[in-house]
């Protein structure tokens, strides 16, 4: 349902988020509860449904994409339009599977929870307002690699404001809830349906992260 329009606030830049705490320390349930009932900006007058994630929820995988599009919005579930088909054939290109419950394979979630009106570019406010949401999701999966698409979602996972030409094809890391994981950056589906040229090098990138999980596997301990 469209929440009503009086009770979205227009986006105020935030220092810090007064909400993070709590989000911090949610569980999966209150976590998911919390994402479709937020009306934290102005994306909640606009939008049909939350999307708040799909897959395993201790998946060694995490993909992370920028935001809804209008099938996903209409869906409630991340990359379900072309974008998704492309990146569904990309995770079974590896083996990879969003529905493979068996190997805890694979989580994929975006920064943004709702749907930016016509696709536009997401605010830095809604990134910020939406990034506890995120980084409690991936405390919560615990992912041994992450794969973050496209230019908004690597930087704002990795607080920059580099190209993604300049990010893809090396290793990075990321520290939440006080654990360090590594991140790979790769192109957006949606991109690549445009620039066929470049599946190559996003197949890469995932050869890539896949690499990097049999390493930690390798090395690991198991998770707590
Ligand atoms: N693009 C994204 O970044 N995420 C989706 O869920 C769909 C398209």
């Amino acid at each position: 349902m469209l929440p009503s329009q009086e009770a979205c606030p227009a986006v105020q830049p935030l220092a810090t988020d007064p909400r993070a705490g709590a989000i911090a320390r949610m569980d999966w349930d209150e976590l998911a509860a919390t994402v479709a009932g937020c009306m934290a900006c102005g994306l909640c007058k606009t939008r049909k449904n939350t999307v708040f994630g799909v897959g395993h929820r201790q998946a060694q995988w995490m993909l992370i994409g920028e935001a809804p599009g209008a099938d996903e919005d209409a869906r409630g579930e991340p990359f379900v339009g072309q974008a998704g088909k492309l990146l569904d054939n990309m995770l079974a290109s590896v083996g990879l599977s969003r529905a493979d419950a068996a190997q805890q394979s694979v989580y994929i979630a975006n920064v943004l929870k709702c749907r930016p009106p016509g696709n536009r570019n997401p605010e830095p406010e809604e990134v910020a307002l939406c990034e506890p949401f995120l980084k409690r999701q991936v405390a919560l999966v615990q992912p041994r690699v992450i794969v973050v698409m496209g230019r908004f979602a690597a930087q704002a996972l990795l607080g920059t404001d580099a190209t993604i030409a300049s990010l893809r094809g090396r290793l990075h890391e990321v520290r939440i809830d006080g654990r360090l994981i590594p991140v790979i950056v790769t192109y957006h589906p949606a991109y690549l349906l445009r620039n066929l040229a470049d599946k190559a090098k996003s197949w890469a990138d995932l050869c890539l992260a896949q690499g990097v999980l049999q390493k930690s596997l390798a090395m690991s301990e198991p998770r707590q």
